[in-house]
């Protein structure tokens, strides 16, 4: 075993949303992501001779101390060390970075669990061929949408009918992709960058009881079936339906809530707006997706990249902050040797 093991992760844009969860992080319903190229977080693990008992944990982010998120990953190994042996005998040291800037919207908690499941596994000596899939199992205690990071492409998460080895445990990779659905790029609009009002966390949390529920698991389940379909045939304007219906239902469930909220800025709306319109004049496949929070993902396939790249420019440059360009990426990348 070595004394320092680095993994890179890559986050994941959902096109099926993650919204309501059981105890032990299982979802309410299925979701379908792509997994990014460029946003990744860098995990650096170094073992140390350990002194005390129980989890020996010290955590920096980009180089600090971070106590907040470092207190939930200490939770998460306490939570969790039987599942990562290299913990028993060994006081660990994580250096976490992201090659994306904060507060941009892109989920840097499933791209740090992800890497940080990965490392730990790799540590323990877990074996190469399972480790991506028990990886995607043991990131997705850390957080639900990390466990969709573990394959490059797109990934499912929970248990479909019909679908061979679909889980509410890990993410599968979907393997069955058209050629037009192979390389597609995601351009995300920094609307706003103030942190985040509400968390993931509670936003889920709004889902228990909430009036709309029920329909709403049952309609992303559908979604997902009917997705694989679409990415098999290479259908785009049955990805487009789906992709833009699960973006607004998302955000429908937030402002539905009992406890309201509202997450769209009017930047967001008018970004939805002039996608829309654009798509309607050159016929060019693009649609937006949103996360939780008001910056927009455009989705496109690359070869239209010139020609979406001058629209967002032209159009929408007033409108937001700036503009991270990504694609869709091949997944999770041991760094050390
Ligand atoms: C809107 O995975 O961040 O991005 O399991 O509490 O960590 P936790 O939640 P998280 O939720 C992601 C929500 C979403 C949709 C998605 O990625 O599917």
């Amino acid at each position: 075993m070595k004394n320092e093991v680095v993994w890179r992760c890559p986050s994941n844009i959902a096109l099926v949303k993650y919204w309501g969860k059981k105890e032990n992080q299982i979802p309410c319903n299925a979701s379908l992501s792509m997994t990014l190229q460029h946003a990744f977080t860098q995990v650096s693990l170094q073992l140390h001779e350990k002194k005390e008992k129980g989890v020996a944990l010290e955590y920096f982010f980009e180089n600090q101390k971070n106590e907040a998120f470092g207190q939930r990953v200490q939770k998460y190994l306490e939570t969790n060390a039987k599942f990562f042996p290299v913990l028993n005998e060994h006081a660990i040291i994580i250096h976490s970075t992201n090659s994306f800037p904060h507060s941009t919207g892109i989920a840097s908690s499933a791209s740090s669990f992800g890497a940080i499941s990965l490392a730990l596994l790799s540590a323990s000596d877990y074996p190469e061929e399972d480790l991506r899939h028990q990886a995607s199992f043991l990131a997705r205690l850390g957080s639900g949408s990390a466990c969709r990071s573990m394959f490059g492409g797109y990934a499912l998460w929970g248990e479909l009918p019909g679908v061979d080895h679909s889980s509410d445990m890990f993410a599968i990779p979907v393997n069955e992709i058209h050629d037009h659905f192979s390389d597609m790029c995601d351009a995300i609009l920094i609307i706003d960058d103030e942190p985040k009002k509400v968390s993931s966390s509670s936003g889920h949390a709004l889902m228990e009881g909430h009036p709309y529920a029920a329909v709403r698991f049952q309609q992303a389940n559908a979604h997902c079936a009917t997705m694989l379909q679409v990415l098999q045939e290479g259908d785009f304007n049955g990805l487009i339906q789906i992709i833009e219906n699960e973006a607004l239902a998302l955000h429908a469930m937030m402002m539905t809530s009992e406890a309201s909220y509202l997450l769209m800025k009017p930047g967001t709306l008018l970004a939805i707006d002039k996608i829309r319109n654009f798509r309607l004049e050159t016929g060019i496949p693009v649609c937006f997706t949103l996360d939780a929070g008001p910056n927009v993902h455009v989705l496109y396939p690359a070869k239209h990249e010139e020609a979406v790249h001058s629209f967002l420019k032209s159009e929408l440059a007033g409108s937001m902050k700036g503009i991270i360009y990504d694609r869709i990426g091949t997944g999770p990348e041991k760094m050390s040797r």
